[in-house]
């Protein structure tokens, strides 16, 4: 079988993952690894006996590869896919794609540039919850109009439970300049990326935040917001990495009925009619719709699913299977995260899509004016499952 030869740039807690896995699969091969920390190239190159590179454009330049996996701090992640697209190097993008949405929108233009060159070229993101079991069988009981017309999704998300250690680990994290955010940015994106992909974007945001309330950072650590969209349904976004124990409780609410999803139980309320008819129709002041509790079934592979993406991406490029998540999709997550904020900085509700010039200029501002001093304590990491 051919195989793709993918190079990982960023060998930290999610890269030297993706490192092994793409060793493992049958249709990847690694082909170089970078880091700008120097003893981590030496370590990894020696492990898969591969080049190895502490920047990425003599990576770009040098390594014999098809394409890249960026693993990155998250503000990084534009230089770097935009390198690969003016040299025609596919790229598989970390989650968040960016920090804020001007610079995606930047990204997502170089490499809608490069297309006209290379129409085959593919640029997509890690968005590996999209392949679990219980995520497709929500989407698909939407999208088949089993609810009806929506009327309230709310996603409890407060199960991201982060100690001052984590955030004491590596420099960048929890900083307005290493990270752009918190529990948004870091924790919360595939939940996003979820919410938008089961019931699209929203057409104005209200976000409540609290900065650094349970942990010494400087970036959120404790949200709140209410979404309304243009075909009436409302929705609210809770989340927290300070919660133990923390509650992960989806609801979505459509005239035919409940969808609810937790502790890996996904229940449905189905309503016997809709409940739009039946509050024109009957003549009982306190009557209820009549509906049926079911159990929904559903397989699931029980892996993290990165592998699955990394292997889905080969198979784009090697047969033209679809992406699962194309990274031009994660300016939506972005778009949300960003708009919560803007929204609390504003303290006023925002309209979407939001001013991605002023969202940026704020958070130059922040940076400018941060005061705050990261004690850094570094530690190994070898509770790498937990991190997603
Ligand atoms: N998909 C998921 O489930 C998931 C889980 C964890 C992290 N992530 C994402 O992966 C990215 C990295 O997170 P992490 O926890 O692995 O961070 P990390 O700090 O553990 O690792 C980052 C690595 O990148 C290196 N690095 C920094 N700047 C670089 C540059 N310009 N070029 C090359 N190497 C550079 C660092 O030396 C470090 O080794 C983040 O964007 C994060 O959101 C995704």
């Amino acid at each position: 079988m051919t195989k793709i030869k993918i190079a990982v740039i960023g060998l930290g807690v999610m890269g030297s993952q993706h490192a092994r896995d793409i060793n493992t699969l049958e249709n990847t091969e690694l082909a170089g690894i970078c880091d700008t920390n120097q003893a981590t190239v030496d370590k990894y190159a020696n492990l898969y006996d591969v080049p190895g590179f502490n920047n990425h454009i003599d990576l770009l330049d040098q390594a014999n590869l098809d394409a890249i996996i960026i693993a990155t701090p998250h503000n990084s992640h534009p230089v770097i896919a935009m390198d690969a697209f003016k040299r025609s190097i596919h790229v598989l993008i970390e989650k968040p794609i960016a920090v804020h949405v001007q610079a995606a929108q930047e990204m997502i233009a170089a490499y809608e540039q490069a297309l006209r060159h290379n129409p085959k070229l593919l640029f997509a993101a890690m968005f590996q919850q999209r392949t679990y079991g219980f995520w497709q069988k929500i989407k698909s009981l939407i999208d088949d109009g089993e609810l009806g017309h929506l009327m309230r999704t709310t996603w409890i998300i407060t199960d991201w439970f982060r100690t001052q250690s984590y955030y004491d680990n590596g420099g960048w994290r929890a900083t307005w300049k290493g990270e752009g955010g918190g529990v948004l940015l870091n924790q919360c994106p595939h939940n996003i990326d979820l919410y938008q992909w089961f019931v699209g974007m929203p057409k104005r945001i209200t976000g409540f935040a609290a900065i650094g309330k349970y942990h010494t950072i400087e970036v959120e650590d404790e949200v709140t917001a209410y979404l309304e969209y243009e075909n009436g349904m409302i929705g609210h976004l809770i989340t927290s990495t300070a919660e133990s124990p923390g509650t992960n409780r989806l609801e979505i609410v459509g005239e035919k009925g409940k969808l609810v999803f937790e502790n890996g139980d996904l229940t449905f309320y189905r309503n016997r009619v809709s409940s739009f008819d039946f509050i024109k129709t009957s003549t009982s002041g306190f009557a209820h719709v009549e509906n049926w509790k079911i159990e929904i079934p559903y397989k699931h592979h029980g892996q993290p699913g990165h592998k699955i993406v990394i292997e889905n991406f080969a198979n784009a490029l090697l047969n033209g299977e679809a992406l699962i998540a194309t990274a031009v999709e994660g300016i939506n997550s972005l778009m949300l995260g960003n708009a919560i904020m803007l929204s609390f900085f504003l303290k006023q509700p925002v309209d979407l899509p939001i001013d991605a010039e002023a969202y940026a200029a704020k958070l130059q501002t922040l940076i400018a004016n941060s005061r705050f001093e990261k004690v850094v304590v570094e530690r190994d990491v070898t509770d790498v499952g937990s991190s997603f």
